[in-house]
């Protein structure tokens, strides 16, 4: 027991004893040199630790669509088909329109087959979910033949199941998009109009992923296209296609060498699998005032495809090698790495190597100081050096 506690109260301290020997020497030195072309290779040239981080890019993205197009023999222009008009990062252009004209508020019969009560004369009655208004429960006249469940709402009730054809002159609108970006870490602030790019250019150019890459003018047919889409399709049902913008940059090199780099997906790629929603459409109004003071409206049903602009960044910049040190890559791993070499060395000598226990002496001495005098002693086993480290 007693032996016990004397045991605890113990204090260890390294003492460094050197061995002159080849065949341990030359594995020390091998392990060394693993060690250090793990850390030049890997993690310096490799992984680029030595560099730090930011991809917390702080942007902004203004965008201006041009074109004019034609559809049901009325001239559009941007102001008819994007939505919404700010210019900001996401935006609609509508291809198709199903107009529903001068409704008012009222009572009228619903447009939608299912609610034909011709033969099953109570079948308004039974809950419906309503869709143009709230079902009255009445039965109405809709045309000569067919009657309809009545509703109260705006009427009439909008038929948005006629086909029409998509705005195709669409296709040769363009957008125009202007972003700039900061990475607050380096306070490091770069745009999309790149120094080399003068305003002629700007005036003719046109986005390619060969010849201009950096042009910041995007003929939606090309977006479409470089989405992998089919553009007739998506006009006609509707469709989200992200246009992002990647920076990723390398501080340590030149500025000219910052770009950014485009690249297009649909993002609603879901729709294209599946039937039951295909498609992107939305719904709104445009009001008026009749003389006597009543309201109504033009109801819209636009078909539209939206461009998403999202906007990636991953920026390095070269650090001292103390401060990558303490902060980077110093992990648990790394350390107990960096100790294999001796434990390893401890190892062969303590136990395999001619002269063990001469060794083994030499490195664990014990001292008492309260007899003032050493005593070797060499029944420790390598062991226990191991768990020292780990
Ligand atoms: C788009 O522009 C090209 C060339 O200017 C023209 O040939 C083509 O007919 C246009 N497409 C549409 C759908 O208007």
């Amino acid at each position: 027991m007693w032996s016990c506690i004397t045991d605890f109260f113990t204090y260890e301290t390294t003492k460094s004893v050197v061995v002159k020997s080849w065949t341990i020497g030359i594995i020390n030195r091998v392990v060394q040199l693993l060690i250090i072309t793990y850390f030049i290779g890997w993690v310096f040239v490799y992984e680029k630790a030595y560099q730090i981080r930011d991809t917390a890019v702080e942007s902004s993205v203004m965008t201006k669509v041009k074109g004019f197009g034609v559809y049901n023999n009325k001239l559009m222009d941007v102001a008819d088909y994007v939505t919404p008009t700010q210019g900001a990062s996401v935006f609609c252009i509508i291809t198709k329109m199903i107009t529903t004209e001068n409704q008012v508020q009222g009572y009228c019969p619903e447009s939608e087959q299912k609610y034909n009560c011709s033969q099953e004369k109570d079948l308004c009655i039974k809950f419906f979910f309503p869709r143009s208004g709230i079902l009255t429960g009445r039965c109405v006249a809709f045309n000569k033949t067919n009657k309809m469940c009545e509703i109260k709402g705006w009427c009439p009730a909008e038929i948005d199941t006629i086909k029409t054809m998509p705005m195709m002159e669409v296709e040769n609108f363009t957008i125009f998009i202007k972003n700039s970006i900061r990475f607050p870490t380096f306070n490091y602030t770069k745009g999309n109009f790149l120094p080399n790019i003068t305003n002629s250019y700007i005036q003719n150019c046109r986005f390619d992923m060969v010849n201009n890459t950096y042009c910041p003018i995007f003929r939606v047919g090309d977006v479409v296209r470089y989405a992998q889409q089919n553009f007739t399709k998506l006009a006609d049902k509707g469709g989200v296609i992200g246009i992002k913008i990647g920076w990723i940059c390398d501080l340590d090199k030149s500025d000219d060498e910052c770009n950014p780099s485009y690249s297009f997906t649909r993002l609603d790629a879901m729709s294209t699998k599946n039937d039951v929603s295909p498609g992107y459409n939305f719904r709104f109004a445009k009001y008026f005032k009749m003389e006597n003071g009543t309201d109504y409206r033009s109801l819209v049903k636009a078909y539209a495809i939206r461009f998403d602009v999202l906007v990636n960044g991953n920026v390095s910049m070269h650090l001292c090698v103390c401060v990558f040190i303490s902060s980077i890559n110093i992990t648990r791993f790394n350390l107990t790495f960096c100790f294999l070499g001796t434990v390893l060395c401890d190892i062969i000598l303590l136990n395999f190597l001619k002269g063990a226990e001469q060794y083994k002496a030499k490195k664990f001495e014990e001292l008492s100081l309260r007899h003032n005098e050493a005593i070797m002693r060499s029944s420790d086993s390598g062991a226990f050096s191991i768990e020292q480290y780990t």
